[in-house]
């Protein structure tokens, strides 16, 4: 029998924030704002903000996303013993409207469109968020849709949430890409039944749940190698 490459994808969906879009300069003004604190204070921040995605979609309390990204600041904020006055509070959520994309976005985005494959964010972000996100990147033209979970009224990584992008793109789940930095929504991705990749920019360890992304890579780069060239 003659082994037969898999079709490449027929559209490709990414994750926004950590994927497209980089939560870094968040921890510099932290460490501005608190010397010595801002790593532990973004860590913290980041996890709060995606714990609390799962308790209050887990207990039917959908809140935004922009919330309980505020809820998950004023937490860390706490945890380390610091005290958060209203002018940093908006200075660290802004920072959140105003994240840089990725060096190499651009050039896979193009790439994507040179070769008519719709591309596509389905994050866990709220619709104003995120439509400030890719107007500023300038992203709007290389994507074909913009999906937020919010009319699921559930986060990632619940079904409802990912079933948003088959249902919006008409393309099957496994002839989707769902791109994703996060090794937890890769995994959550890949038990839906896209085709994944795990972007893996931080080298940290795959997820110990016996479940693999279907690739992982370093870059975003490596969306592309999943087309013939
Ligand atoms: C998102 C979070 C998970 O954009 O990064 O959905």
């Amino acid at each position: 029998m003659v082994a037969r490459t898999p079709a490449p994808p027929r559209a490709v969906v990414f994750d926004a924030f950590g994927t497209l879009f980089d939560v870094y300069s968040v921890g510099l003004l932290a460490e501005q704002l608190f010397p010595g604190h801002g790593d532990a204070l973004a860590q913290i921040w980041r996890d709060k903000q995606i714990e609390y995605t799962r308790l209050v979609s887990m207990s039917g309390r959908y809140r935004p996303f922009w919330d309980l990204t505020r809820a998950g600041l004023r937490y860390a904020v706490a945890h380390r013993g610091l005290v958060l006055d209203p002018a940093s509070e908006e200075r660290l959520m802004n920072q959140y409207r105003h994240l840089s994309a990725f060096p190499e976005n651009r050039e896979v985005l193009e790439a994507l469109k040179a070769r008519a494959i719709p591309a596509a964010i389905l994050s866990n972000g709220d619709p104003e968020m995120l439509a400030v996100a890719v107007r500023s990147a300038g992203f709007a033209p290389l994507l074909q849709h913009v999906i937020s979970v919010e009319p699921a009224q559930r986060y990632k990584t619940d079904p409802a949430a990912y079933a948003l992008a088959p249902a919006t793109l008409g393309v099957a789940a496994r002839e989707i890409l769902f791109v994703s930095s996060n090794g937890w929504d890769a995994l959550g991705a890949t038990w839906f039944g896209f085709t994944t990749l795990w972007v893996n920019r931080a080298g940290l360890p795959p997820e110990q749940l016996a479940t693999a992304p279907t690739r992982t890579g370093t870059s975003l780069r490596d969306v592309l190698s999943f087309f013939p060239s």
